[in-house]
């Protein structure tokens, strides 16, 4: 058959298919046969009047046994699979179901897109590279955090997909993660306000979002065979928590279930997180689709709660639909799947409003607010004074290390964003999982556009002595040191890779007026902290990063970002030494400890959570630790001062005077913290509010933050259900979680 014959053949299949397809539609709907059929729309779910669920019905009453198969699996990685067949349809991305054409229902065509869209290259698109998530928490604010959703939702729609598979919130248990640059820190009530934020502005553009990975894979080492063990209560006050506000706030289309077990059962065929906490407890109306290759049997899975396979058919394919056939799984199950993912997609608005025609994403429009967000995340940790440098005083720069002539690293694995003209540092090489890639843009290159007349100079840093010589020479050194972490692997310490520590201290050794500017997935310690004049945390700042570093290193912008995770002085002071199941063998020296490759080579290990709740802030501000830089940590280049502290009970407000007492405009960060009445024996606070207040300097406002009631509640396993203790509250204001100038007992239940 040629061509032109095979398209003749396949449109009058799909007539018929059609003309077959409307006649079941009208017997089902109890349309009478001689009657015209111009009085029945042929399309009765098209009518975007009714609600995605009756929308939904109407579609299921018309399908097939095979065709309701066929919506809750799908194929994956087809073009990183090569070998694997691509459906004409297929768009190049992570995942795609195959729709229903003769109903109009298209095929869902997913991306991975947590800092952007992933695999562009191939397709020979363009797709912004956006600052890491925990960057875009750092912002702690939730403009930003919509904008950052914005930016990923019209880059998707614009080629050509309908739904995006970002969305992470596992929350910063472990710091030395590989994966914490996808996800919102260490705080659930920050972690799920940001993230549901993001998955808003994606939904915004009329395309499905998601939110993973469900629940606590908090760490790389042993993903696919480590069973996590924590109370119901530590949980539901903790990263389910993150998972509730995120979902409350973003109602995203889907809930990606994890790859690790929780309590000894898989994550997507546990009962106790699918049914009774998701779709029970939280009335989640999408569907749940399985982290890649995460399903692990039929029956089990089905009715425990999963919705969808992906990618393959081993498990809900035909063994699904011989498991309906003889009822081991209900076809009311069945429909239940199917029900969830149409009616998201009425819900969406993937089905009225298709992402067509394809346009070329703006890239100038996508670098702005790249750059805007960066420059609200990006954390000051240090300043002698040395910042913002002033051209009258500095007369040359030694600008030091990690490529900062050319770009600034990105975080790898699924997160990858391809680089515009190939890897910075290595442009025609093709990029493998696994290998740091670099985003054209330079620091170093801003760093000169703004100082004009100023003698800057390069130093690889590859050479410790010859960087100190080149630093001794200028008025100022700026060191950029990084650290590239990725999926499937964590960092097995909270170092900076290589000989940078070395580097710092010999240019600081060198050079009083040394600032640091880091690059970073995660928190890493500062050995060389007290010898430093400054220090500033750029996690990875995506495609505006040299220009927004560049701008707050000047005082064009002020310092505004804080920490949304707090950074230890050492691996000894977080709640458990090691990564659980990292093995001596995986943690010999590789930036990257462990890749998850390994897990099919060795037994499963528990990850015992005894920690429940109480770590990050919660477990230093406990245990009376000191860290390096608290939780909610951040300085400017002017200074605030909080005062008329007054609680609305009855309202759950907290109410206080901010003044900018310094020279300078600026932007703080207010952070409300609470402490539950002390019958509870809870000996840590809880961030329970905050605002993001600009005020310029010498002025004064007033600011308001709404307590979120279930950042101060307890759950209560006996009664399955939330619960809020009478006494005394101590409410807190500050700067930071150990900077809390204002501080009142109220009772507020
Ligand atoms: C990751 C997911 C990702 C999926 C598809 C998995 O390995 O854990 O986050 O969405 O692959 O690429």
């Amino acid at each position: 058959m040629n061509v032109h014959s095979r398209t003749v053949a396949r449109t009058v299949a799909r007539a018929v298919a059609r003309a077959v397809g409307l006649t079941i539609a009208f017997i089902a709907h109890g349309a009478c046969l001689s009657q015209p059929a111009t009085t029945q729309p042929a399309r009765p779910w098209m009518n975007a009047s009714l609600s995605p669920d009756v929308r939904a019905d109407m579609v299921i009453r018309q399908l097939t046994l095979d065709e309701k198969i066929q919506l809750v699996h799908g194929i994956g990685w087809g073009p990183l699979m090569p070998g694997r067949p691509v459906p004409p349809d297929n768009n190049g991305g992570a995942g795609e179901v195959i729709g229903i054409a003769r109903l109009g229902i298209p095929s869902l065509q997913q991306a991975d897109s947590a800092v952007g869209i992933r695999m562009a290259a191939q397709q020979s698109r363009y797709a912004t590279l956006l600052p890491s998530v925990l960057a875009a928490a750092s912002s702690w604010d939730p403009e930003a955090a919509h904008l950052y959703g914005d930016v990923i939702g019209r880059e998707l729609r614009a080629q050509g997909y309908n739904q995006s598979i970002g969305g992470g919130v596992n929350l910063a248990r472990d710091p030395r993660n590989g994966r914490l640059f996808e996800y919102a820190g260490e705080d659930p009530l920050l972690a799920g306000v940001t993230v549901g934020h993001v998955i808003r502005g994606v939904q915004d553009n009329q395309i499905m979002g998601d939110i993973k990975h469900y629940a606590f894979n908090d760490q790389e080492t042993g993903r696919m065979i480590v069973d996590v063990r924590i109370s119901k209560k530590a949980a539901r006050e903790s990263d389910l928590l993150a998972f509730e506000l995120g979902i409350r706030i973003g109602r995203p289309s889907s809930v990606m279930c994890s790859y690790n077990k929780v309590m000894a059962d898989w994550a997507c065929e546990n009962d106790w997180l699918l049914n009774h906490v998701l779709k029970g407890a939280w009335h989640f109306p999408g569907f749940v689709v399985s982290d890649w290759d995460g399903t692990h049997s039929t029956d089990k899975a089905a009715m425990a709660g999963l919705d969808m396979q992906m990618p393959g058919d081993e498990y809900f394919g035909e063994a699904l639909k011989h498991a309906v056939s003889s009822d081991r799984v209900p076809m009311r199950r069945l429909d239940d799947m199917v029900h969830r993912l149409l009616r998201s997609m009425f819900s969406a608005g993937v089905i009225d409003q298709p992402a067509t025609p394809r346009r070329v994403v703006d890239p100038f429009r996508g670098l702005e607010d790249a750059q805007h967000i960066a420059e609200e995340s990006i954390v000051l940790l240090k300043n002698d004074g040395t910042l913002p440098l002033h051209f009258a005083s500095v007369r040359s720069i030694a600008v030091i290390g990690a490529h900062a002539d050319v770009g600034v690293l990105s975080g790898g694995g699924s997160a990858q964003v391809d680089a515009p003209g190939g890897n910075a540092i290595s442009p025609t090489t093709p990029t493998k999982w696994g290998e740091a890639v670099y985003f054209p843009s330079s620091p170093l290159r801003y760093i000169r556009e703004h100082a004009r007349g100023v003698a800057v100079q390069f130093d690889a840093g590859t050479n410790a002595s010859s960087a100190a010589s080149l630093a001794k020479s200028a008025d100022v050194a700026i060191v950029f040191a990084d650290q590239y972490m990725s999926e499937s692997g964590d960092s097995p310490t909270l170092s900076l890779p290589g000989k940078q520590n070395e580097l710092i201290s010999a240019v600081a050794a060198a050079n009083p007026h040394t600032v640091v500017v880091l690059i970073t997935g995660n928190p890493v310690t500062m050995p060389w902290i007290d010898q430093v004049a400054g220090v500033m945390e750029a996690w990875y700042p995506g495609i505006g990063g040299g220009q927004a570093i560049a701008n707050l290193i000047f005082g064009d912008v002020a310092p505004s970002g804080k920490l949304p995770i707090t950074f230890a002085k050492s691996e000894g002071d977080l709640p458990h030494e090691h990564i659980f199941g990292l093995t001596p063998h995986s943690a010999d020296g590789n930036a990257l400890g462990y890749w998850a490759a390994d897990d099919q080579k060795r037994p499963g290990f528990a990850a015992d959570y005894n920690e429940g709740a109480r770590f990050g802030y919660k477990w230093f501000d406990s245990e009376g630790k000191q860290p390096l830089f608290p939780f909610g940590y951040g300085l400017s280049y002017t200074k605030f001062k909080y005062s008329d502290l007054q609680v609305d009970s009855a309202a759950k407000t907290v109410t206080f005077t901010l003044e900018n007492t310094g020279a300078l405009n600026g932007t703080e960060i207010a952070e409300v913290y609470v402490g539950l009445p002390k019958a509870g024996g809870e000996r840590f606070r809880r961030l329970a509010g905050w605002q993001r207040v600009a005020v310029d300097s010498g002025q004064q406002r007033v600011v308001t933050v709404p307590l979120e009631p279930l950042a101060i509640a307890t759950f209560d396993e006996k009664k399955d259900a939330w619960a809020w203790a009478s006494g005394k509250y101590t409410v807190s204001v500050g700067g930071s979680s150990r900077d809390l100038p204002l501080q009142a007992e109220v009772a507020l239940y």
